[in-house]
């Protein structure tokens, strides 16, 4: 149910759960396009129901040598609480170490999203932050 998408198969769920009511061009995200991004996407039916993605990028908040950042995880408000998210997640933390067994995975969580992505093990490190038309982030980390 799980497979990697193109960037442009994310941008219908980005635009729902993440930027509604923003300009379409918001839902491209830096890096989306580069060679070392993959996309995943959940399926039900041949409908898309979650995405997430994940870039190639360091954090100076980090030493590790290998780091990803996960973005743009969303889930249709729909079908949330059917283990969809943690799916994605699961996915994406498996590639990524069949990449590099000491990759290290971080990303700018949503204040709301916080309990979230503890369950799985991440932290939050620093203080919150704006992301200027979306809401309050923190950035969240774990070595895989
Ligand atoms: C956050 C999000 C991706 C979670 O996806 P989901 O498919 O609803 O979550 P799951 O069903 O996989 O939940 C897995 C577990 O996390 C818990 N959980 C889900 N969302 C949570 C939240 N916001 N806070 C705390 N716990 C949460 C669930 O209760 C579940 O726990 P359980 O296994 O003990 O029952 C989804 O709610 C979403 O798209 N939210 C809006 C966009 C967003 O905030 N994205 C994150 C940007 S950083």
């Amino acid at each position: 149910m799980i497979r990697k998408i193109s960037a442009e198969e994310t941008y219908p769920v980005r635009q729902q759960v993440l930027r509604p009511g923003r300009p379409a061009r918001e839902v491209f995200f830096e890096g989306d396009l580069e060679p070392d991004t993959f996309h995943l996407g959940y399926f039900d039916a041949g409908k898309i129901l979650g995405v997430a993605t994940y870039v190639s990028r360091k954090n100076n908040f980090f030493e590790a040598a290998v780091q990803y950042q996960l973005r743009g995880m969303a889930v249709l408000p729909n079908h949330r609480g059917k283990n969809i998210g943690e799916e994605l997640l699961l996915k994406g933390e498996k590639l990524l170490k069949s990449k590099d067994p000491e990759i290290l995975l971080w990303f700018n969580a949503r204040e709301v999203a916080i309990g979230f992505y503890k369950k799985y093990g991440y932290q939050a490190i620093g203080n919150p932050f704006m992301i200027p038309n979306v809401c309050m982030h923190i950035v969240m980390h774990k070595k895989l």
